[in-house]
């Protein structure tokens, strides 16, 4: 039985990803290494809450035993001994993610699964840094954590049935749609689909054909998507997607897997969207999206 999960890394999937543990009842600690962003992330999630409660979501009483039960720590020793199951959504480089998988196999109780919410590293790159690879898959949320739907959970060649069944039985607790990939593939579903969107999107712009501006409102106005391939880039950050395409081309060579050249200048420049207050589009104090005057101008 799950009644407390770990959550590593305290940035912006793994602090919503232990409010929605908290939220549906589990005593949750999220580790962190850096312990500077706790208190400012702590009063984002209560701000978050607030809002629920203001909208009638959510009632008060359960907004303050959901933060009761979330706790921000940088003992792993401690949290680790005690969960039932871990989340990793750590940053997005793999030799962090193996010792991290290492570290917590030696803490974690024999029961405990370890599962991790990236983006691109499959079961099998993280399963031999354990002596549990059947306890090893993804469950890979969607940004914001706390409001979307969907969790894939992808199995590893060695991911056993029950480790499968257990992930999925959790997924729904938290409230989430689990999407079972009985096969590991990086990427997964959905973010196949979109990078094949924002590809395309990128070839347009890097030809000269059309603006960020006119391809983000084509997506948006002929496609019905809630925002457009660039929108969603500086959402994200864009070294995000940079360092994943960066991972796979390492590991196939195969230039159609290498981040785009203009990707690759704005990462370089520290430009990563949103977060950084510049990415394709510039953002106001306030978030304004604002086109770039040294982009194509937005139509
Ligand atoms: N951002 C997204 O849209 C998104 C969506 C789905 C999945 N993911 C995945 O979630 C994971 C985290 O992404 P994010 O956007 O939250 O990144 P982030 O940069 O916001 O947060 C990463 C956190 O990990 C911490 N960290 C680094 N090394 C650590 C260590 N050794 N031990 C503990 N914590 C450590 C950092 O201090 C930071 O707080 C990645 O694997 C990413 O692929 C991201």
């Amino acid at each position: 039985m799950i009644s407390t999960i770990l959550v590593i890394g305290a940035g912006a999937m793994g602090s919503q990803i232990g409010m929605v543990c908290a939220l549906a009842g589990y005593t949750t600690a999220v580790y962190d290494v850096d312990a500077s962003r706790f208190g400012e992330t702590t009063r984002d999630l209560r701000n978050r809450l607030d809002r629920r409660v203001s909208n009638g979501s959510v009632n008060a009483p359960d907004r303050d035993s959901a933060l009761a039960r979330l706790s921000f720590t940088t003992d792993l020793d401690t949290a680790a001994a005690s969960a039932d199951f871990v989340i990793e959504a750590a940053t997005e480089r793999l030799p962090i993610k193996r010792y991290l998988f290492a570290a917590i196999d030696k803490l974690a109780p024999a029961h405990t699964i370890l599962a991790t919410n990236s983006s691109g590293f499959v079961p099998s790159q993280l399963a031999d840094a354990t002596t549990r690879p059947d306890r090893v898959c993804n469950m890979h949320f969607f940004n914001p954590a706390l409001v979307m739907k969907c969790v894939e959970v992808v199995r590893g060649p060695q991911t056993s049935d029950d480790t499968i069944a257990t992930t999925v039985a959790l997924t729904e607790r938290l409230g989430k749609t689990p999407v079972v990939l009985d096969k590991e593939i990086p990427g997964f579903i959905a973010n196949r689909i979109l990078n094949a969107v924002r590809d395309e999107a990128i070839f347009l712009f890097e030809n000269d054909i059309a603006s960020v501006g006119a391809i983000d409102t084509a997506c948006r106005t002929a496609l019905g998507y809630p925002m457009g391939p660039f929108e969603l880039m500086d959402l994200t950050g864009i070294d995000i997607g940079y360092y994943t395409k960066q991972a796979r081309y390492t590991e196939s060579g195969d230039l159609k897997d290498a981040p785009s050249g203009s990707v690759t200048a704005l990462v370089e420049r520290g430009e990563l969207g949103r977060k950084s207050g510049i990415g394709w589009y510039a953002y106001d104090a306030d978030g304004t999206k604002k086109p770039r005057p040294d982009f194509r101008g937005e139509s």
